[in-house]
């Protein structure tokens, strides 16, 4: 028996880096996988590429500020598969997806806008549309991810890091709301995590050429968070160290 077997993940912003990570683990781990993406074609690629492991997946490719699209995606997931045991709230980033980082005094607000409605707001839409169903079940576990952004400063990104701020806010609040239905609420704040299979050459506290993270690192916790039904309201560094403090070494 795998370990995550007569079990569905939905995994926003599933089609790339972080999120194909956590979508791959957790299909071979034995989980039924739902793969949202604002981007078709990497949906679809990380559903292929769980199709060839032998896993079951399905593609959801919607926005995650889209309230209405996230209730359909959750609809579309519980009629396919049955149930929703986990949210991994993963999709979102920086004003740099833009191309648009700056100092808060130079702020476009629509930039603004765009930074707190991806990662905050898009969490807060997939979260409502999936908890009905947890609470009707009364089991459950969201994972959201936060950053380390969200608990030390970022210049140029104070936007992403008063989101990434609120997401611990919000998991923390709503883990205290929802703990008598049995359902978990946990972050992640990553360190610096490769993307597109780029290593980051980030100072950490892991020996003298301090390495960034792999999105392995990242989805090892999720599927430890999915496992665990004792941990509620915490947020998980996930950094090498990075954030620890400063050596005067
Ligand atoms: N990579 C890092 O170093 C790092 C560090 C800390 C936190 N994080 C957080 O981890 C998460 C994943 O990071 P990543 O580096 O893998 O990101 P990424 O940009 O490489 O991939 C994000 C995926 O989410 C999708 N996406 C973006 N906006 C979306 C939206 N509005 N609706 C639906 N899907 C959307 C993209 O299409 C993409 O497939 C993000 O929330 C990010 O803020 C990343």
């Amino acid at each position: 028996m795998k370990r995550f077997e007569n079990y569905t993940a939905m995994v926003t912003g599933g089609g790339r880096n972080i999120g194909e990570g956590i979508s791959l683990a957790f299909a071979n781990a034995g989980a039924n996988v739902i793969v949202c993406d604002l981007d078709g074609n990497n949906a679809k690629a990380t559903v292929e590429k769980i199709e060839a492991m032998g896993g079951q997946a399905m593609a959801a490719v919607f926005d995650v500020r889209d309230r209405e699209a996230a209730f359909k995606a959750v609809a579309d997931g519980i009629e396919r598969f049955g149930k929703i045991d986990c949210l991994v709230n993963n999709a979102g980033g920086s004003a740099w997806l833009l191309r648009k980082l700056s100092d808060f005094v130079d702020a476009d607000p629509d930039v603004l806008d765009f930074v707190l409605d991806i990662n905050i707001k898009g969490t807060m839409n997939c979260t409502q549309a999936v908890l009905p169903s947890m609470i009707e079940n009364k089991c459950g576990k969201i994972i959201s991810m936060s950053s380390i952004a969200g608990i030390v400063g970022l210049p140029g990104r104070t936007d992403y890091s008063a989101a990434k701020a609120a997401i611990i806010g919000f998991t923390k609040a709503l883990a205290m709301e929802v703990g008598q239905y049995n359902i978990c609420v946990n972050c992640i704040a990553p360190g610096a995590i490769e993307r597109d299979g780029n290593p980051f050459e980030h100072m950490t506290h892991l020996g003298e050429n301090g390495h960034g993270g792999k999105p392995s690192d990242i989805a090892d916790t999720v599927l430890f968070l999915a496992e665990n039904n004792y941990i509620t309201g915490e947020n998980i560094v996930v950094d090498g160290g990075r954030t620890l403090g400063v050596s005067h070494r």
